[in-house]
């Protein structure tokens, strides 16, 4: 499914209701929400509204908050999104601390990445070592890229999470990401799209034209779950 706004403040509202319209449901059905969510600058304004306008909208003790990926500088720098994520959303709500699975970002990626494993498990649906996200929340950078997985970046993977160093926009190179096993396990997975610098590389992606190497955004489908596509009108230019 795809949506396209006006601007990124349309983008965000709907996100936030949608966000509570899913943690709500989630609660109904299986007592907790369990939440990835995106680094970026595209989700900030969304953490902002579910951190003021929405803040009691949600049974927050109910729910378990991941990242999709994470850099890995400490927690304090500003390119780390855990971080920047608890100023503007985590330190307004009532959640206990212990909900939050941050990674443990200022240890060495590869010991990070294996911890981080080892944090998913502990939320593991069997058979599988990693929860089910009720809800992953992605963006996607004009490379093509989503958490860090990058163009290039190896396609075939088992594992739940992966230490990669990346170059991008001159961000923090090294990072921990998880991978699409555990991302494509989810019931609901929501891209945050915005910018003209995105038209045509999210065109290419929504083609019809498969290429996951180059295109690491595309790896991501869902086996059992909703796919949905939130857009500016200027990222969507093109479709
Ligand atoms: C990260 C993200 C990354 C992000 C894209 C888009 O931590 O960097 O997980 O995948 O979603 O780089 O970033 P923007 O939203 O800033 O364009």
């Amino acid at each position: 499914m795809i949506k396209k706004f006006k601007d990124i403040s349309e983008l965000s509202q709907y996100a936030a209701r949608s966000f509570i319209e899913i943690a709500k449901r989630s609660i109904e059905e299986r007592g907790r929400f369990l939440a990835s969510l995106s680094g970026g600058s595209t989700p900030m304004r969304l953490y902002e509204l579910l951190g003021d306008q929405f803040q009691n909208e949600v049974d927050w003790p109910l729910v378990h908050f991941f990242w999709g990926d994470e850099r890995c500088v400490p927690v304090d720098d500003p390119g780390n999104s855990y971080g920047q994520t608890k100023k503007v959303f985590f330190d307004k709500i009532q959640i206990p601390n212990e909900n939050i699975h941050r990674v443990l970002s200022e240890l060495e990626p590869d010991s990070a990445a294996k911890d981080y494993a080892n944090t998913l498990k502990a939320f593991s649906e069997p058979p599988l070592d990693w929860p089910r996200f009720d809800l992953a929340l992605l963006g996607m950078g004009d490379d093509g890229h989503t958490a860090s997985l990058f163009p290039g970046s190896p396609v075939d993977v088992d594992s739940a999470t992966l230490a990669v160093t990346a170059n991008y926009q001159g961000r923090p190179a090294n990072r921990v990401t998880l991978t699409q096993n555990v991302l494509n396990s989810s019931r609901n997975v929501l891209f945050l799209v915005t910018g003209r610098a995105k038209a045509v590389t999210l065109s290419r992606v929504l083609s019809d034209n498969y290429m996951p190497a180059e295109l690491p955004v595309q790896r991501i489908a869902p086996a059992d779950g909703n796919l949905i596509w939130l857009m500016d009108e200027e990222a969507g230019s093109l479709l």
